[in-house]
């Protein structure tokens, strides 16, 4: 899963299934130290007021990837709370057409015009690949749910001529084997935003569309290209390799072993897309390290600040209520 595929959604919504199989993470993801249920970090902070309300921190990765992991104190602190915030609410129809039309250009345009001619011919080509090579990532389970890769791949890509090129390279990133194959199973928000629904909890969110889908339009045309041309020659150098950007796996690692700095202060696990690279020449090196202080002061300082304004301000107002609030990492 690309560490980037909370903003995807929409595909995802589209697809889940409502009753996966359990599926593990790659065996190197899991932790290896399987601790006994009591032993597992809850990543679940709890605010002392009556009655009781929560933090549960989550990771955006296909649920069955970490759900065995997570202790069943947090499930019961869901269970037990009346109301259940996320970041957006993904159950909510409104969230996914709007995710879904900030991603576009302006109309009338379509990326041809846009992108420089050597990286539009570049995405054309690598895409077309993928859609070659896509019909041999998906897996028994996915075609037992009616899952083919002529529809994933029509659901994910069929329109990147007409997105901004930023959210066509976010795409790129999740047309990985490791992505695809993992499509079908709910990320562990939505999950957790069905099961609060069947549990008939009052849901709501703390963050518009607009203030995550902005933050991405705004990184200017320049650096857009760079991150672009960048994510272009990682999937060029992965094409055929089956792995898994080992960020991702180590973020599920250290989710699953309930290494909460890592996965908090560890610049290969955060959430922010990782450019750097020491071996890039100088000036790209600089163009990396724009982009990534751009994401972590926009994504994660200012971000933080204005939820935590909107969960205080949620609290004061419903002091008798029980808040169970899921955000991730
Ligand atoms: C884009 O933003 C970067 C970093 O803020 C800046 O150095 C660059 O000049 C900007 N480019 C354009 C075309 O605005
Ligand atoms: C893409 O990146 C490569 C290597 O960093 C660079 O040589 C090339 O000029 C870049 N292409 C564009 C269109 O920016
Ligand atoms: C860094 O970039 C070089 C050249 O573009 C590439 O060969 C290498 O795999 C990259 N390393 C990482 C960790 O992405």
């Amino acid at each position: 899963m690309s560490p980037w595929s909370w903003f995807l959604l929409p595909t995802l919504c589209l697809l889940s299934a409502s009753a996966a199989p359990p599926r593990g993470a790659p065996a190197s993801a899991n932790c290896k130290l399987k601790a006994q249920q009591n032993e597992l970090n809850s990543f679940l902070w709890t605010i002392k007021r009556d009655p009781l309300s929560y933090f549960f921190g989550m990771i955006h990765v296909p649920y069955t990837w970490v759900w065995d992991f997570i202790p069943d104190t947090s499930k019961e602190a869901l269970q037990q709370s009346r109301i259940v915030y996320f970041e957006l609410d993904l159950t909510d129809p409104y969230t996914i057409s709007a995710l879904t039309s900030c991603q576009m250009l302006p109309r009338g345009k379509n990326l041809q015009d846009v992108l420089p001619r050597d990286i539009y011919g570049r995405l054309k080509r690598h895409l077309e690949y993928v859609k070659l090579v896509m019909p041999s990532w998906m897996t028994a389970d996915q075609h037992g749910k009616g899952l083919y890769a002529d529809y994933l791949f029509n659901a994910i890509a069929g329109n990147w001529e007409w997105k901004r090129p930023v959210w066509v390279m976010l795409m790129v990133n999740s047309l990985t084997k490791a992505d695809i194959t993992s499509r079908g199973v709910p990320v562990l928000d939505l999950y957790l935003a069905q099961e609060a629904k069947r549990l008939r909890k009052q849901t709501g969110a703390v963050e518009k569309v607009e203030e995550q889908c902005n933050l991405l339009n705004g990184l200017n045309f320049s650096q857009v290209i760079f991150a672009l041309n960048q994510t272009l020659l990682q999937q060029e150098s992965l094409a055929g390799s089956l792995q898994i950007p080992y960020t991702t796996e180590d973020l599920i690692k250290h989710y699953n072993c309930g290494h909460l700095s890592s996965i908090i202060f560890s610049h290969d696990s955060s959430q922010v897309p990782n450019f750097i690279n020491a071996t890039l020449p100088p000036v790209e090196r600089i163009a990396a390290q724009e982009i990534d202080s751009y994401f972590r002061w926009e994504l994660i300082y200012k971000r933080n600040e204005r939820m935590g304004k909107r969960v205080k301000a949620l609290l004061e107002e419903f002091p008798d209520k029980g808040f169970f609030f899921a955000f991730g990492a």
